[in-house]
């Protein structure tokens, strides 16, 4: 099958022009997101620190979801691939050798009145720039660009490396420096040999690995869209050359893809972009991003790319140790090539929450909802009593949480009236909740309502967690 890579088609082949986001202003979500415990500006007591998050208590159920569903997809569900937790330090010498101490940068322009610094390729009027413009020292002054703040004159442009850099053991000098990793792909190919021989794959073969990545970015930013530390989700695929990385290719593209319409991601708010030949990273052949409508515009949630044999080649030239393999059914040996798709856990957590966002007027009351996806939801059940006054309610609603929670995430709440608690847990995402009412007492079930259709029956408390385990195992993808 060949990837039709349209950037102006959705994946629904509308134009992209008519995809509206799921909610027309960001801070719709930032304020959700802050008011509900879902993500907090890091230090924020100390006025926060640019570009850094923290994930409240129902954010990182929601990212933990969000990984341990990518998880599924991509290692548990397939044979082929195995996972890897390499180290977020790496011997420097995989940074020079994988090009990113030498080509890991951006544009920076300074003003220089206000000395605010900015990204060049995210200064207005430069969106249609190709990287061979952005590249060109003399843009500044042929396109007559001024400091969006201040309007005073930017400098011209000059590489700036993101990657970020610590010492290593008591003497802070040239030779102790280490860097924080910018992706967590090299430790799949530095291990590449390791996890080979140990798990005694044989090509085709993949290495799949979720951790945090840091970019001192030049200009972060759109809440958690951009940060300087990060997660990534990423799989290696080490590949048969040329045909059969190509072939890779487009068989992991569909997939991904499908990934995030089966988690609930509206199809018309994805587009698959590729990249054009000029814009290529250093390591890439072929490069095409998964991008979704953010209320900020399209943009980058996942890249998947065919490295080639840039990243073992080079690592083998470098450290002298052979990363070739042996195919015993030719008897020849050959360096695998890698097709890759990068993913960021916090990019996706971002996007299954706005593209679940629905604000609905009930009975002449607005009510928000967010619909995420059961796996996804950070609370799968909550079980609030009709009455917190009488115990045996109370007693009772603690007895069934206590129960689910062997199996589930599931919380209990009496701090206000019933309808002011589904309304609140609408707001959240849980797919169910349960009430417990006087007639329990009598007949020993409860009331189960559904947040989407806001349905409710009636069920047997001692079949509660079959009930909703057969539920969840019916909705995963
Ligand atoms: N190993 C290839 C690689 O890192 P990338 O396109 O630079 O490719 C992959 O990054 C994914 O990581 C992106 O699609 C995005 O989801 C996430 N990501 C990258 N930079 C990020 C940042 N500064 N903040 C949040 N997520 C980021």
């Amino acid at each position: 099958m060949s990837i039709n890579a349209d950037s102006s088609k959705t994946l629904a082949g509308t134009p992209a022009a008519d995809a509206t986001p799921a909610v027309a202003e960001l801070d719709t979500i930032v304020s959700l997101a802050k008011r509900r415990g879902f993500v907090f500006p890091s230090s924020e007591i100390y006025g926060g620190i640019n570009a850094v998050w923290d994930y409240g208590p129902l954010g990182v159920e929601l990212k933990n979801n969000v990984k341990r569903a990518w998880w599924r997809s991509v290692v548990q569900q397939r044979h082929e691939v195995v996972g890897l937790d390499a180290g977020i330090l790496m011997h420097p010498q995989v940074w020079k050798t994988s090009g990113h101490v030498g080509s890991f940068s951006d544009p920076l322009v300074e003003c220089t009145a206000c000395k605010r610094r900015y990204r060049l390729d995210e200064l207005p009027g430069t969106g249609d720039l190709t990287t061979t413009q952005l590249a060109d020292a003399e843009i500044v002054a042929k396109m007559g660009l001024k400091c969006p703040d201040c309007e005073g004159s930017l400098t011209a442009p000059r590489r700036f490396n993101l990657m970020f850099k610590t010492f290593m053991g008591p003497v802070e000098d040239e030779a102790a420096v280490v860097y924080l990793r910018p992706e967590t792909a090299q430790g799949a190919y530095v291990q590449h040999k390791n996890v080979r021989d140990s798990s005694r794959k044989k090509i085709p073969f993949g290495v799949a690995q979720i951790g945090k990545s840091f970019r001192n970015e030049i200009s972060p930013g759109n809440f958690v869209f951009r940060m300087r530390e990060f997660e990534q989700m990423e799989l290696q695929m080490f590949v048969r050359p040329d045909e059969a990385a190509t072939a890779a290719f487009e068989e992991w593209l569909p997939r991904r893809l499908e990934w995030y319409t089966s988690y609930g991601v509206s199809p018309e708010r994805l587009r698959m972009r590729e990249h054009a030949p000029d814009e290529l990273a250093h390591y890439a052949k072929r490069a095409i991003d998964v991008e979704y409508r953010f209320p900020f515009g399209w943009k980058e949630l996942e890249g998947i790319h065919n490295r080639g044999d840039f990243d073992l080649s080079r690592h083998a030239a470098e450290s002298g140790e052979s990363l070739d393999y042996f195919d015993p059914a030719t008897e020849t040996s050959f360096t695998p090539w890698v097709v890759e798709a990068a993913a960021g856990a916090d990019r996706a957590a971002f996007t299954f929450l706005i593209d679940a966002y629905r604000e609905e007027v009930v009975r002449d009351e607005k009510r928000v909802v967010l619909s995420l996806h059961p796996e996804l939801a950070p609370y799968k059940v909550a079980v609030l009593p009709l009455l917190k006054k009488r115990d045996d309610l109370v007693e009772m609603a603690h007895r069934i949480r206590d129960g689910l929670s062997r199996e589930f995430t599931a919380v209990y709440d009496d701090t206000a009236a019933i309808g002011k608690l589904y309304r609140r847990q609408d707001e959240i995402g849980t797919p169910w909740c349960i009430c417990v009412d006087v007639d329990s007492m009598d007949d020993n079930a409860v009331t189960v309502r559904d947040r989407d259709t806001m349905e409710q029956e009636r069920v047997s408390a001692d079949r509660l967690e079959e009930f909703f385990l057969a539920k969840l195992r019916a909705s995963r993808p």
